[in-house]
């Protein structure tokens, strides 16, 4: 099953708002509808949001009026979420085949689908032989946050997708999901995807997370990203920061998993990311229930950044740079892909 698809002249994705409870598939024929999925986090993930800008370039170009109202979709789209460097990096991509047509449009779109297949592949290859030499234990218990799995790219994930290459290995102990307040992406998505791998898991609650660390619940603290400063800050979910430090509290290996697409070279720091401010009621409601009295406010930041020195490595389809051992992504080229 993907994730995000293109069929029949118009782009179909797994509605994740609905998840676990019913897997029902959208079929969205204009880009307004496009943005609205994105910004209800219809479709979330980087690298399906990078999927999602590309497809929804090519639904301008093949629905939209004239070259005007194209650039003005593919624009609305390209803010849709600040975060992920992956939906503005789709949306230029495609946009750049503008000139030559839709079906050029189209054909760069469907590449960029089949090639995070490829990518998440490798970084699960990558990832997996890195974990294995880094705690020389087997089988592993690994600590994720959010979804970083199939959900959140087009068929496998990233940070998840190590764990899933890693259960195929026969080297998975246990993943251990936070919940992933407030929209529940560890224990609506990830616990979902986990059970469908047959892979042991347990959720835990957010707050738990740095203190199991330093009880020695987990070997390895896997996370997604949703931009790459050129130093290694890492945007992610919102939590990832805490485990961070709970990780090097712990000494416990904490290693960012994401495509080389997630790299982004013209930010220099993790200071110059632009941080999602989300709707306060994602925090005072859950699913539709109010949890705090009426009238109360709150800060709903959708990521955070973890500074490079607390990463122990970045995987990605083409490297692993070891951050720990005074690499950085300017020092080690991408080399080849492995699946
Ligand atoms: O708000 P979301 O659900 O889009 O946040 C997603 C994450 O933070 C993921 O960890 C990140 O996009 C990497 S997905 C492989």
């Amino acid at each position: 099953m993907r994730t995000i698809d293109w069929v029949d002249g118009a782009v179909e994705l797994i509605d994740q708002t609905l998840l676990p409870e019913r897997v029902e598939v959208l079929r969205l024929r204009t880009v307004a509808d496009l943005v609205a999925a994105v910004r209800r986090l219809a479709v979330r993930g980087a690298p399906a949001l990078g999927v999602a800008g590309a497809l929804g370039v090519a639904l301008a170009a093949y629905t939209e009026p004239g070259p005007e109202a194209v650039r003005a979709a593919a624009e609305s789209l390209r803010r849709a979420r600040p975060t992920a460097v992956n939906l503005a990096w789709g949306v230029d991509q495609a946009a750049a085949l503008l000139p030559e047509g839709p079906d050029a449009v189209l054909r760069r779109a469907l590449a960029i689908r089949d090639d995070d297949v490829e990518a998440c592949l490798s970084m699960g290859e990558y990832g997996a032989d890195l974990l294995a030499g880094l705690t020389g234990t087997r089988p592993l218990t690994v600590m994720t946050v959010c979804n970083t799995g199939g959900l959140a790219a087009v068929e496998r994930g990233t940070a998840l997708g190590v764990a899933q290459t890693l259960h195929e290995r026969g080297l998975l102990a246990e993943a251990l999901a936070l919940e992933t307040r407030p929209l529940l992406q560890g224990a609506r998505l990830t616990a979902w995807e986990l059970a469908r791998m047959g892979a042991p898991h347990r959720l835990v609650v957010d707050s738990a997370g740095p203190f199991l660390l330093a009880r020695g619940h987990a070997d390895a603290v896997l996370i997604g990203a949703d931009r790459i400063a050129a130093d290694g800050d890492t945007a992610n979910k919102v939590g990832s920061y805490a485990l961070a430090l709970g990780a090097r509290r712990a000494g416990v290996p904490f290693v960012v998993v994401a495509p080389e697409t997630t790299i982004d070279m013209a930010t220099p720091t993790g200071a110059g990311i632009e941080i999602e401010d989300r709707d306060a009621e994602e925090v005072v409601t859950l699913r539709g229930h109010r949890l705090a009295p009426e009238g109360t406010g709150a800060l709903n930041p959708a990521f955070d950044v973890t500074p490079h020195d607390l990463i122990t490595a970045i995987v990605t389809d083409r490297r692993v740079i070891r951050l720990d051992k005074g690499e950085s992504l300017a020092s080690v080229p991408p080399g080849p892909r492995r699946a």
